[in-house]
């Protein structure tokens, strides 16, 4: 019989993505998602790119009762792959209590039952923001988790402290946090990707919805930053790389091969690139030009962060494979496609 994993989030833009590999690796899914950012239609790409649909239950994780129900109804789940949360970080800024309460709540629940009704894995996103302006790049597992510069950031570190609480008094649980990099980039099918809301906060969305016309032009965020050519440097990784690793990560805990209860892994290609050579490698592999024009720095943003890989690539034996170039188009195709169902 094929392993059941619960998805949170699993309509989303990561967690559809790593719907996909999951499903492609034999694994049977069922999904939670309150479709507060994401769209029901996202099943029907995730079943068009598999041949299968996965299990889809709406509702939100904060609501305890729900949940408990969804427990007793789903009564042999093998792990838990937990996205759901909010991830903007200029409006956790603006409404730091729906950030504590959405984040911090819907993990609290899910840890009950994993508690109450014997679920022994749970994968974790986290996120390198818990890094905060590294000392020393690339950085790596062991550097030291600084103040969070926002609620968003500070719910992953929380996160990850109450994690750890509980793994302590529950040795029969094993979790996994996986702090990712920037993930970028879609499905090659162009079947399913990222749908930001509104005006996107994210460069590479950004960078696409100037391409196609619906943004005047690209502002880059500072020129003076350290660096060689000025701006602000980031580790750009696929987003079905990415998903891959948490396939890795779920065998891994199924398979018994975590070295501690609680793992930690830094998701990144290892490389960092500026936005300039981001705009310049968009232009190459879509053969747009892209308007931009450089304005001051934006509040928050570190000068460069970038990972060291080793552990990962090591200890899970995974590995980014994707290209700047390729997962650049593969962004592309997708903004594209959406376009062109409007
Ligand atoms: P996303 O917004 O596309 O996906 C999150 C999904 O969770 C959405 O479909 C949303 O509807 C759902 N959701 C939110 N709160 C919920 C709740 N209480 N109950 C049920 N469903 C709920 O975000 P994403 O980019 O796919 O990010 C997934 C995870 O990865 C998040 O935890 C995010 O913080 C983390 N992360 C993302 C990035 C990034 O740049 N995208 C970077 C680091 C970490
Ligand atoms: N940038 C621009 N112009 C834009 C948007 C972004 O110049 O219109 C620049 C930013 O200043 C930054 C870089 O592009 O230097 C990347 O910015 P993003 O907003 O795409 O990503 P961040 O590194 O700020 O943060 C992202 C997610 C966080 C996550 C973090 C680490 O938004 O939620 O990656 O995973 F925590």
């Amino acid at each position: 019989m094929n392993k059941l994993v619960l998805v949170t989030g699993g309509t989303g833009y990561i967690g559809s993505h790593t719907v996909v590999e999951l499903m492609n690796e034999g694994f049977d899914v069922v999904i939670i998602d309150n479709l507060s950012n994401s769209e029901k239609s996202v099943l029907n790409g995730i079943a068009e790119i598999t041949g299968r649909r996965a299990y889809f239950e709406q509702f939100d994780i904060c609501d305890k009762e729900r949940l408990d129900n969804f427990f007793k109804v789903y009564k042999k789940l093998d792990a838990i792959i937990h996205f759901a949360a909010y991830k903007a970080v200029g409006e956790s800024v603006e409404k730091p209590l729906m950030y504590y309460q959405n984040n911090l709540v819907s993990l609290m629940n899910l840890l009950n039952g994993m508690i109450e009704y014997d679920v022994p894995y749970i994968v974790f996103s986290s996120s390198c923001t818990v890094y905060g302006e590294p000392d020393e790049l690339p950085v790596t597992e062991q550097a030291p988790i600084k103040l969070a510069n926002s609620p968003y950031g500070n719910t992953k570190q929380i996160s990850e402290e109450i994690i750890k609480d509980i793994i302590s008094v529950n040795p029969n649980l094993k979790a996994i946090a996986l702090r990712y990099f920037n993930p970028i980039g879609a499905h090659p099918s162009a079947l399913i990707g990222e749908l930001p809301i509104g005006v996107p906060n994210n460069l590479v969305p950004f960078i696409t919805q100037t391409a196609i016309g619906i943004r005047e032009e690209l502002k880059v965020f500072g020129d003076d930053y350290n660096t060689s050519d000025g701006s602000a440097i980031r580790d750009y990784i696929n987003v079905v790389d990415l998903a891959k690793a948490h396939v890795v990560s779920v065998k891994r805990m199924l398979e018994d091969k975590c070295k501690s209860n609680f793992e930690f892994f830094n998701l990144g290609t290892g490389k960092g690139s500026s936005v300039l050579e981001i705009v310049n490698a968009f232009e190459k592999a879509a053969g747009e030009k892209l308007k931009y024009k450089i304005v001051g720095r934006r509040a928050g943003d570190v000068e460069s962060v970038y990972a060291d890989t080793k552990f990962a690539n090591e200890e899970l034996g995974w590995k980014a494979e994707i290209s700047l170039e390729e997962t650049l188009l593969s962004a592309w195709n997708w903004e594209k496609y959406i376009q062109n169902k409007k």
